[in-house]
């Protein structure tokens, strides 16, 4: 029973470190792209030394127990020999029942025992496996440069300039060619295109997520894989298609590339993101606890979470990556104008599917196959009539409501 009650116990706090460690794995673009390392380690190092102790604890707990099960199990063999040893000598058994008896008895008391060691390890093992080759996948992509220095920003001009990548998993396969641009502060870069043709991986390069395998980008001149990803990363924020959340209150969700943050701060962050009175709706407000454990949010009030995170760095950079697919056209609309006080002083950088998203854009790309083929304002691409004047003949009809792809 103790052996039970500690069990559970440190089950328990492993648990809570196994959804640390899970939240990082999980979350880990939000982890690096805010540069919260060292935040995340140090609320790792102190679980695991609670269920350090514990196990500690469990381990004792188990020599005792392993005693007891042998010295029962001997027991147990000397009463069948008591009692089996007075039938064979009265005869109602043979000597050979009596042996095989006790064979069969140490044979299966092994397996036994073993099953639910067995079961255990497994079952862990394999998640943990899983998880693993994710992480690991991950984390070698970049590094620091030996010479890295802390980026200055100081105009904040983004420059791609002939950039192209194939993933290191497939480094035949070039999924970006000879993609160049120019965004100076204030100016919204839209990016449309099929799916797969590479928007989100363009996207992800900013933040050095991956490195460009040919070309270079630059953000006022100094290439980004010169500079410190804890520095590139404080100046770019990228709002994911996929927004994660903490298991910790609203607060801390949108606070957390910015833990000192004032709370107007973060109310003018959520404001901007439409997302403040939704918050001020639920009882607990933004003390609420959401993620994983606890309130869950829609897709959209997701996005707008993490936009407002976003928008709590102040970057210098801020790459939306489909990130009002799950938003109504409506609050998208609140969301943009909302923004634009914040896309004064800044690079915005948007993806998107739907094109009301982006026609407002100063400049649009629209991407192949991981080319440029049209580049141009909503007007001048529409005179073009190519390929995204198409994509707007299906999408929006003037008078008509935007619909998306
Ligand atoms: N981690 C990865 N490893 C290898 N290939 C990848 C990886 N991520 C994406 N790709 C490939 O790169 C190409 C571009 O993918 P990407 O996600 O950039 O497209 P996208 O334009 O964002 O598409 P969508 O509109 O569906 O979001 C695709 O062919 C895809 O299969
Ligand atoms: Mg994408």
């Amino acid at each position: 029973l103790r052996l039970r009650a500690t069990w559970l116990d440190l089950q328990q706090r492993l648990s809570v470190l196994t959804r640390i460690m899970e939240e990082n794995l999980g979350g880990i673009r939000v982890v690096r792209a805010f540069a919260a390392q060292d935040h995340e380690l140090s609320k790792f190092e102190e679980a695991s030394k609670n269920a350090l102790e514990l196990a500690h604890q469990r381990v004792g707990i188990r020599v005792v127990n392993t005693s007891a099960m042998t010295f029962s199990f001997f027991a147990a063999m000397g009463l069948v020999l008591w009692v089996g040893g007075g039938k064979v000598m009265s005869g109602e058994i043979t000597v050979g029942t009596l042996a095989s008896f006790l064979t069969f008895m140490t044979i299966l008391q092994m397996p036994v025992r073993q099953l639910g060691l067995m079961v255990n390890a497994f079952a862990r093992a394999s998640t943990c496996g899983t998880r693993l080759f994710e992480l690991l996948d991950l984390e070698i992509a970049v590094r620091d440069a030996p010479d890295a220095r802390e980026l200055k920003v100081t105009d904040g001009t983004l420059r791609f300039e002939n950039v192209s990548f194939a993933y290191p998993s497939a480094p035949m396969q070039e999924v970006l060619h000879d993609v160049s641009f120019e965004a100076r502060r204030g100016e919204t870069i839209g990016i449309v295109g099929p799916p797969g043709s590479g928007k989100s991986t363009l996207a992800h390069l900013i933040p050095r997520f991956y490195d460009a395998t040919g070309g270079k980008i630059t953000i006022d001149g100094q290439d980004i894989r010169k500079a410190t990803l804890q520095s590139l990363r404080r100046s770019v924020a990228v709002v994911q298609q996929d927004s994660f959340l903490f298991t910790t209150t609203i607060e801390n969700n949108i606070a957390y590339g910015d833990p000192w943050a004032k709370e107007g701060r973060i109310e003018r962050a959520s404001e901007s993101a439409q997302l403040h009175n939704y918050v001020l709706g639920l009882p607990t407000g933004y003390g609420t606890v959401v993620g994983e454990r606890g309130v869950s949010l829609s897709g959209g009030q997701r996005q707008r979470l993490s936009i407002a995170r976003a928008l709590m760095l102040k970057p210098a950079v801020m790459v939306f990556d489909d990130s009002t697919a799950a938003i109504d056209a409506a609050t998208e609309q609140r969301i943009r104008s909302a923004m634009r006080r914040y896309a004064a002083d800044r690079v915005t950088i948007i993806v998107a599917h739907r094109l009301s998203s982006l026609m407002h854009a100063d400049k649009i790309l629209f991407i192949e196959d991981g080319r440029v083929v049209e580049k141009g304002t909503h007007d001048e691409l529409l005179a073009l009539g190519g390929r995204y004047k198409a994509l707007y003949d299906l999408q929006v009809r003037p008078g008509d409501d935007a619909l998306s792809a």
